[in-house]
Parts: structure tokens; C-alpha cells; sequence
């Protein structure tokens, strides 16, 4: 029986790790005990950020420590695979940051270690828990829109210059594919609001801006927020990208659902704006949202028009007006709660696995001719052992 009161470790002490402090926030008495970093900086990061903590240069150092009931994975995405099953062998329960991997055979091997271990793996979609994303979905379980039969995305990724071009985001063997990196988020809310799982894709995209950016260099010791400034602008005067620059800046991909849904999802890293607008079609309606965080609306059109604007009904999005950090704490409580309690959650492994699984494959598509990928069913007795662990 695991106590309530959770050792926690972070792995990965960049950007991202500052969601370990929410851990103690949303479920007091959980303590960050652990901090794993494989570079000198990292682990200053670390001691700084987690008073009082272990310090620990390899998860395998941290795992023959002991004495941590589970760990927050904060890694570059290529490592995820590799530190998940670790700890999972370890019986060591995980929160895992999206993407769940960069492949589909290693999301596979995850999901089998946790399955073949019975350890909590949990992966950190938490966009899932935004208020633009549960506006959208409450449209849909209310039944305003009738039966969904479409769904399209467009991702305007403005802060994609500094978010994903000046460090590992950029360099293929680390993240694969920004498919994935990025949306691995919508593709996860394309299949929440279609109710089904992608299973063939079509991919076409390219590099048509960064790559032809020629000032790079190396960023030691830094993380995104210190080079990160809206005076980026325009595009082309980004400088000091990574030195490896091969992931598409403009990425496409269509989707037909296990149900029947057809999706498209589009996504560009240099647009002015930085924000993604969702249209869910139904049989009776359709619903968009205008803004993705606090101060947005999400209309809903269900009789017919010419053009019409305003829709016929509006509801406010709700949650911080900008970032996701009322998404993420929701997020840190429920993988807490489920460690301890079991409680189903939210996302499961599996959607999680087919958001890898519609990314990867729409990457390989758009790099091999825009050729139709199938996606592959999850093995039977891996898929039985998360049948009851999500919500829905
Ligand atoms: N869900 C979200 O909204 C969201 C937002 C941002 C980032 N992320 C995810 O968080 C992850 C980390 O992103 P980031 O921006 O913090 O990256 P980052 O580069 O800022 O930080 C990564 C840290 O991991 C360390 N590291 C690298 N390999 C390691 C290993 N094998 N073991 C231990 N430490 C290792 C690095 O030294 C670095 O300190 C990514 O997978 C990203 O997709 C998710």
C-alpha cells in the first residue's frame, strides 16, 4: 500500500521542471525528495529549485538510491522512452511529459512495462484540462452539435521561432517530429472531442523558413525563457538557432478515426499570433473557439445561416489568460491522486500511445511522399490492462 505522503523525483531539470513545485501544492504532503540532471547546470537547477533534495547525475543512480514512490519526467522527448521504462521496471510510478515518445514501437515498450509491472504510468497531456478544451467538449457531450463527424485544427505556433529552433527541439533525432513535440496535444483533443483513434494518416509539410536562418550556435547553461522576446520579429530575424535545424516548420496531416471522424490538423511556426482554433462539425451544429485561454469564447452555430459571426450561443473559456498553469496543476493533482488511490484519470496511456502513434506515422507520410500510413492496434492484453483506467 502506498503512502499518501509521496517521495517524488524530477528528471530533467530545463524549462519545464518547475511543474515539481506544483506536486506539493496540490496534494500537500507530497515532498520533492530527488532531482535527476545529466549536466552540472541542471543539477544546480535542481538543488536551487528543490531545497533539501538529492541530487543525482543518471536515473539509474537515483533508482539504486531508492527510497522515491514515483518521478516526474521533464527529459528532451528522445530520452522519455528509455527513463519511463526504467522506472517502471524500478515499480516506480511515473508522470511522463508529452510526447509519451518519439516512435511508436517505443510508446509501445512503455505502455508494456507499465502494463507487465502494474506501475502507474500517467503522461502529462494537460492540455486536456484546459478550459478551451473543456469548453469544446461540453458542447459536444450536450449534445449541441448533434453526432461529430469532422473535426479541424489550425495551430498558429507564433513563439515557434523561439520555442522550437533554438535548442534540441529542432534536431530530428531528438523530438522526431514537431508532429509530435507540438502536436502531439491536438492530435490527443482531436480524438477527446471525435471520440475515436485515428487509424489511417497523410502527412505533407516542410522547412521553408528556419532552415534558410544561417546564425546559430550552441546555448550552454541556458533554458528557453532566457532567449526567449517578442522583439523576434519578423521571422526571418530570429538568430542563434540550434546548429541542427531538420524539423518542418510547416507540418499538415489528415486523419480518418477508428469511428468514422475525418480531422485535419495544421500547424506553422512562424505566425504572428500564437494560438489554435478548433472547428468540430456534428450532424446538427458545428462549435469554434476564438481565443484558447481565459477572456476567449466558443461559439456554437445549430441553425442554418448565411454568414453569421456570433453564432447562435456563446460561452465563455475559462482559466488563466495566458499559459497553462491552471491546466497543469489539475494535471499534477490527478497523476497524484491516481499513484495513490488508483482513481481513473483523465487521459489514459493509451490516448496518450495514439497521439504518438497518428504523429509519428503523419511524419513519416509527409517525408515519403504524402503516402497513406495505417496505424497498428496497441497489443490486446497492453490495451485490458488500462481498460479501466480513464474516465472515459
Ligand atoms: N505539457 C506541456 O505543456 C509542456 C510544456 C513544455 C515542455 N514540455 C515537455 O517537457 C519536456 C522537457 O522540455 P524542456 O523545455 O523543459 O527542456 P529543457 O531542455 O529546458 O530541459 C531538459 C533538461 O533535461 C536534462 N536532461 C537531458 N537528458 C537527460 C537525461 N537522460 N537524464 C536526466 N536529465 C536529462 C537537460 O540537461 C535539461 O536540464 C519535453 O518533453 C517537452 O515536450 C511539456
Amino acid at each position: 500500500m502506498i503512502s499518501s505522503d509521496l517521495s517524488v523525483a524530477v528528471i530533467g531539470v530545463g524549462a519545464r521542471s518547475v511543474i515539481g513545485l506544483h506536486a506539493p501544492e496540490v496534494r500537500p504532503g507530497t515532498r520533492i525528495t530527488a532531482v535527476v540532471d545529466t549536466t552540472a547546470e541542471g543539477r544546480q537547477r535542481g538543488a536551487d529549485l528543490f531545497p533539501g533534495a538529492q541530487v543525482h547525475e543518471s536515473t539509474e543512480a537515483l533508482i539504486a538510491a531508492g527510497g522515491v514512490d514515483a518521478a516526474i519526467i521533464t527529459t528532451p522527448d528522445h530520452t522519455h522512452a528509455d527513463i519511463a521504462e526504467q522506472l517502471l521496471q524500478a515499480k516506480i510510478a511515473v508522470y511522463l511529459e508529452k510526447p509519451l515518445a518519439t516512435s511508436l514501437e517505443d510508446a509501445d515498450r512503455v505502455l508494456t512495462a507499465a502494463a507487465q509491472t502494474n506501475t502507474p504510468l500517467y503522461v502529462g497531456h494537460n492540455f486536456r484540462h484546459s478550459g478551451v478544451v473543456q469548453a469544446l467538449r461540453q458542447v459536444v457531450q450536450r449534445g449541441e452539435i448533434g453526432e461529430v463527424k469532422a473535426v479541424w485544427v489550425r495551430h498558429f505556433v507564433g513563439n515557434g521561432g523561439d520555442y522550437y529552433f533554438k535548442d534540441w527541439h529542432a534536431d530530428r533525432s531528438k523530438t522526431g517530429t514537431l508532429l509530435l513535440q507540438k502536436a502531439s496535444h491536438d492530435i490527443d483533443v482531436v480524438h477527446y472531442l471525435a471520440g475515436g483513434y485515428t487509424r489511417q494518416v497523410v502527412g505533407m509539410g516542410g522547412l521553408v523558413l528556419f532552415g534558410g536562418l544561417t546564425d546559430r550556435h550552441e546555448r550552454p547553461g541556458q533554458t528557453m525563457p532566457d532567449w526567449f522576446s517578442m522583439d523576434n520579429w519578423p521571422p526571418a530575424s530570429h538568430t542563434g538557432l540550434n546548429p541542427v535545424v531538420d524539423v518542418e516548420d510547416v507540418s499538415m496531416m489528415l486523419m480518418q478515426l477508428d469511428n468514422g471522424v475525418f480531422a485535419s490538423y495544421q500547424q506553422c511556426h512562424f505566425t504572428p499570433d500564437y494560438w489554435r482554433n478548433y472547428t468540430v462539425i456534428g450532424t446538427e451544429g458545428r462549435v469554434e473557439n476564438f481565443g484558447d485561454t481565459g477572456g476567449g469564447v466558443v461559439r456554437v452555430w445549430n441553425r442554418r445561416h448565411l454568414w453569421a459571426a456570433n453564432g447562435d450561443a456563446e460561452y465563455p473559456i475559462q482559466g488563466v489568460v495566458e499559459g497553462h498553469e491552471d491546466a497543469d496543476r489539475l494535471t499534477m493533482a490527478e497523476f497524484l491522486e491516481h499513484v495513490v488511490t488508483g482513481a481513473p484519470t483523465l487521459i489514459s496511456p493509451v490516448a496518450a500511445r495514439e497521439a504518438v502513434a497518428a504523429g509519428a506515422l503523419a511524419a513519416e507520410s509527409l517525408r515519403n511522399g504524402s503516402a497513406p500510413y495505417r496505424v497498428p492496434d496497441l497489443p490486446t492484453d497492453v490495451l485490458n490492462h488500462f481498460s479501466t483506467s480513464a474516465k472515459d
